[in-house]
């Protein structure tokens, strides 16, 4: 029996991906699938990653006890969230190593949003309701991923994200009925969270180069802008019953064309921020890199522990 051509390989791979069915570590596939794939799961695991530190630093100033335990949980969660993307990236060629190093020398992209400083406490709640809202919209559709290992870790991420955006809800549903000066503390981060929060979905689909073929490889199952209206028609009713505004003034949905009409998006700021230069990428970053080299020991140990364990059972035959 002959080895089957790149030919014939490439119209096995088309044929799973036309038939809705994974691609599975094993299989054989085209070099730019996998490659697009290392990247957008190496940048989505270093995004949730990232984004346990504008709430991680909010622990121990969280105002209950009952919330100091629901913030703790939810930050918890995300570091799940980046493990069982990296395994996923694992299955695809690259090693944890090297996609830590990508990240801490600073040529990993991760989500711009957690580059914004979170200065109140009804940021958790702003960050949960929009950020967390944003990713869901973002990610459910990830469950159907091609992919098999990918589609699979989304399943149970998306399950944790809609409690991450419910606790969140239900932050600023508390400071609403609460005083003005919560009211109002409330409202103030509403405002800096939803342009952002907007800018997760990515340019517009006229300015999305990548979209198309992710899309075609059915990674991608929406358009950028599609996603963009989805998350709009999910937070207006929401907004409505938490007493909060929506930051524009020019939002409403247009009956005839089927859609949320808003204000242009600031795309300048979205580039600046993914260039490097918002408000806390340095300090993102040299956080992430610290705590990597203030862990070396640990890794060094389970290493050392790991080796010892297997040289036990390869001297007894069996597990210690
Ligand atoms: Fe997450
Ligand atoms: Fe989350």
């Amino acid at each position: 029996m002959t080895a089957p051509t790149e030919d014939e390989l490439h119209g096995e791979f088309d044929a799973l991906i036309a038939a809705d069915q994974r691609i599975e570590p094993r299989d054989w596939m085209p070099e730019a699938y996998r490659r697009t794939l290392i990247r957008q799961i190496s940048q989505h695991a270093h995004s949730e990653i990232i984004g346990m530190q504008p709430e991680g630093a909010w622990i121990t100033r969280a105002p209950s006890l009952k919330r100091k335990a629901i913030l703790m949980a939810k930050v918890q969660d995300e570091a799940g969230h980046g493990l069982y993307l990296y395994s996923a990236a694992q299955t695809l060629g690259i090693t944890r190593d090297e996609m830590t190093r990508q990240l801490i020398d600073g040529r990993a992209k991760y989500s711009s949003i957690f580059n914004y400083p979170a200065p109140s406490w009804a940021d958790m709640g702003a960050i949960g309701w929009l950020v967390d809202g944003a990713a869901i919209c973002n990610q459910v559709p990830l469950c159907r991923a091609s992919y098999g290992p990918y589609g699979r870790a989304m399943v149970r991420i998306c399950k944790e994200e809609s409690f991450h955006q419910r606790q969140g809800f239900e932050i600023l549903l508390s400071l609403m009925q609460g005083t003005p000066a919560q009211r109002a503390m409330a409202q103030e981060s509403v405002d800096r969270w939803y342009w952002p929060a907007l800018m997760m979905f990515g340019p517009p689909d006229d300015a999305s180069p990548n979209s198309a073929q992710s899309m075609a490889w059915k990674i991608k199952r929406f358009s950028n802008d599609e996603l963009r209206q989805r998350f709009v028609g999910m937070l207006v009713p929401q907004a409505a019953a938490l007493g909060v505004t929506l930051p524009d003034p020019a939002l409403h949905f247009d009956e005839e064309q089927g859609r949320w009409i808003m204000s242009e998006i600031d795309w300048t700021e979205f580039h600046e921020v993914l260039a490097g230069r918002g408000p806390l990428n340095a300090e993102r970053i040299r956080n992430r890199r610290d705590a990597h080299e203030e862990g070396a020991w640990v890794r060094e140990a389970a290493a050392a522990y790991a080796a010892k364990k297997a040289a036990r059972t390869a001297a007894t035959g069996r597990a210690a």
